[in-house]
C-alpha cells in the first residue's frame, strides 16, 4: 500500500451557527460559535488517515494556540506531521457561518500563506503514493510538489478550490483533478450550474483536459460524482442524505479517493467509495471531526 502525502492547507475553523444566514450590513443573533479543525489540507489528510491510508502532511502552523490545538488533533488521527512547520504568522483561520447546512467561509491564510517549495523538497516520495494539493497554499509550491511527484513516479491528485486561475503547466502536472461544477465551469471559462446535464458538464471537463490520459473528477453533491478518465464516461449516483453541515465535503471526497488510489483500488470503486464517505461527512458537524472510518463506508455501500 502506497502513502497519501498531503501538501496543503491547516485552519481553525470558527463556526456560527444561525437560522439564517445574514444579508450584507445584517446582523442576524446565531445560535453557537463552535472551532473545528479544518483547512483543506488538514481535512483531506484525516479522511485518508481514518480511512485507513498511511498519511503524511506537509504544511505550515502558528506557533499559537490554534496551532497548538491543531496539532493535537492531527496527531491523535495518526497523521504523520514531521513536515509540519512553524510558520512566523498567526495559524490559518477560517471564519464560516453554517445555516441550513449551507455554509458561507472567509479563510485568513496566515501560516498558509507560508508553505514554499522548501518544504516539498525533501518528503521522501516513492513509487505507488499519491501527492495531494488544494489551492490555499502558494500554486508555485503546488507545482514544485507535483514536479517532484512525477519524477517518482507517483500519482498526483489537484483539487483546485477555493477557484483561482492556474497556468496550463501546472494542469499538466495533474493526473487526477478533482472539483465541484462551478469550479470546472470557471477553469473552463463557461458558467455552470449544478442544474446542468450530465453531456454538458462532461462537454466542458473534455475541453479542460490537459493530457490524453488525464482524470477529471466532477462532484455534485446530491447528484453524485461524474469523471472523465481519459476518454471514458464514469458517473456514480448520489446518496440521499440530511445535511447538517457541508463544510469539508469535497476534502472528505478528496481524502477517501486519494486512499482507495494509494491502495490500488480501481477508479471507479475509488469513486464509488469517496462519493460514500462524502454523504456521511455532511451528516456531521466540523470539517475535520466529520471524516469517517472505513467500516462506516463499508455500511453505507453495503446498503446501497
Ligand atoms: O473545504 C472546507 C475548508 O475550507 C474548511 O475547513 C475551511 O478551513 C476552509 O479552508
Ligand atoms: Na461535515
Amino acid at each position: 500500500m502506497g502513502r497519501v502525502f498531503v501538501a496543503g492547507s491547516i485552519n481553525m475553523d470558527v463556526v456560527a451557527t444561525a437560522d439564517r444566514h445574514p444579508r450584507v450590513g445584517e446582523t442576524v443573533a446565531g445560535r453557537e460559535v463552535l472551532y473545528f479543525p479544518g483547512g483543506k489540507g488538514a481535512n483531506q489528510a484525516v479522511a485518508a488517515s481514518r480511512l485507513g491510508a498511511k498519511t503524511t502532511l506537509i504544511g505550515r502552523l502558528g506557533k499559537d494556540s490554534f496551532g497548538a490545538e491543531l496539532k493535537t488533533f492531527l496527531g491523535a488521527q495518526g497523521i504523520d506531521l514531521g513536515s509540519v512547520r512553524d510558520a512566523d504568522t498567526h495559524t490559518g483561520t477560517a471564519i464560516i457561518t453554517v445555516a441550513a447546512s449551507d455554509n458561507t467561509i472567509v479563510v485568513i491564510p496566515g501560516s498558509n500563506a507560508q508553505v514554499g517549495a522548501d518544504d516539498v523538497a525533501d518528503v521522501p516520495l516513492a513509487k505507488g503514493d499519491v501527492a495531494v494539493s488544494q489551492f490555499e497554499i502558494p500554486l508555485p509550491t503546488i507545482a514544485a510538489f507535483f514536479r517532484r511527484a512525477r519524477e517518482a513516479g507517483v500519482m498526483t491528485v489537484l483539487n483546485p478550490a477555493p477557484a483561482q486561475k492556474m497556468s496550463g503547466e501546472l494542469l499538466a502536472l495533474v493526473d487526477i483533478l478533482v472539483l465541484n461544477e462551478t469550479e470546472l465551469g470557471f477553469l473552463a471559462g463557461v458558467e455552470l450550474t449544478d442544474a446542468d446535464e450530465t453531456a454538458k458538464i462532461i462537454d466542458v471537463a473534455r475541453k479542460l483536459q490537459a493530457r490524453a490520459d488525464q482524470t477529471i473528477c466532477i462532484t455534485l453533491g446530491k447528484r453524485g460524482v461524474l469523471a472523465l478518465a481519459g476518454r471514458e464516461e464514469v458517473a456514480v449516483p448520489g446518496h440521499a442524505v440530511k445535511a447538517v453541515d457541508t463544510t469539508g465535503a469535497g476534502d472528505c471526497f478528496v481524502g477517501a479517493l486519494a486512499a482507495q488510489l494509494a491502495d490500488g483500488v480501481p477508479l471507479r470503486a475509488a469513486l464509488a467509495f469517496a462519493n460514500a464517505a462524502a454523504s456521511i461527512s455532511v451528516q456531521r458537524m466540523g470539517a475535520g471531526p466529520s471524516m469517517p472510518t472505513a467500516t462506516e463506508v463499508a455500511a453505507v455501500l453495503r446498503a446501497g
